[in-house]
């Protein structure tokens, strides 16, 4: 049998929810694969499985909220077991770009915090080279074109300001976000450190060496295991 996209969410996000313990305190991603990784972590918890969330996004909150999961802040914590998040791309070291839904801000200080991440996605996201999918970078409403001109001189790329019902999307936490048409990003790290010192520039959806492990599903029904190469 070969399985749908959905299927192959559900099944990665299923495989992922197995790998919480009794009494951990997890970090739960933003997404179409991470709800299918809180949809089944959800029924463990009404098993009997103790554990609590910091959540990523609003959205994800009220995920966690409908699946009786305990929610907590991350200030109420000292650090997370585990954090299980989904990403747009992904390349064969496990860099990612994320961001797609625009909760890059929340996910990247949750995975920060994160003892162990785990990075769950079908193959299509698996790519040679980051960039394809175009780079979601988190900015500061006031004075966000002066940022917009920057990164599109020095990359010479076009970038465009992400809109929802005609007006710009904001984020969570008020936020426009910039969507970067790379491509292909040259060189990861001197890109992270580029944009990393803009002004304005809150955070963008470069993950680099923040996760350990991912889980890519394949149609097939087969998921396999990447690990981060040290
Ligand atoms: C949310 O901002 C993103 O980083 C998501 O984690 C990413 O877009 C993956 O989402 P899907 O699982 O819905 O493709």
């Amino acid at each position: 049998m070969i399985l749908t996209p959905e299927q192959i969410k559900q099944a990665v996000g299923q495989k992922a929810a197995t790998l919480v313990e009794d009494g951990m305190t997890i970090g739960a991603g933003t997404g179409t694969t991470a709800y299918w990784f809180i949809h089944s972590l959800g029924k463990r918890v009404s098993d009997g499985l103790k554990c609590r969330a910091v959540p990523t996004s609003v959205q994800t909150k009220l995920i966690l909220l409908e699946n009786n999961i305990p929610v907590i802040t991350l200030n109420e914590v000292a650090g997370l077991d585990l954090v299980v998040d989904g990403a747009d791309e992904i390349d064969h070291q496990l860099q990612l770009i994320k961001g797609g839904g625009g909760a890059l801000l929340q996910e990247k200080i949750v995975a920060f915090a994160g003892k162990k991440r785990i990075t769950i996605a079908d193959s299509t996201k698996l790519v040679q080279k980051l960039g394809q999918f175009a780079l979601p970078v988190e900015v500061l409403p006031f004075g966000y074109k002066m940022v917009q001109r920057y990164i599109e001189k020095k990359y010479a790329i076009t970038t465009r300001l992400r809109e929802k019902d005609q007006k710009p999307f904001l984020t969570d936490h008020g936020n426009y976000i910039l969507d970067c048409a790379f491509k292909v990003i040259p060189n990861l790290f001197e890109a992270n450190a580029f944009l990393n010192n803009i002004p304005g520039l809150v955070d963008h959806g470069l993950f680099l060496d923040m996760a350990d492990e991912a889980l890519i599903g394949y149609p097939s029904g087969e998921i396999r295991k990447i690990f981060r190469p040290f």
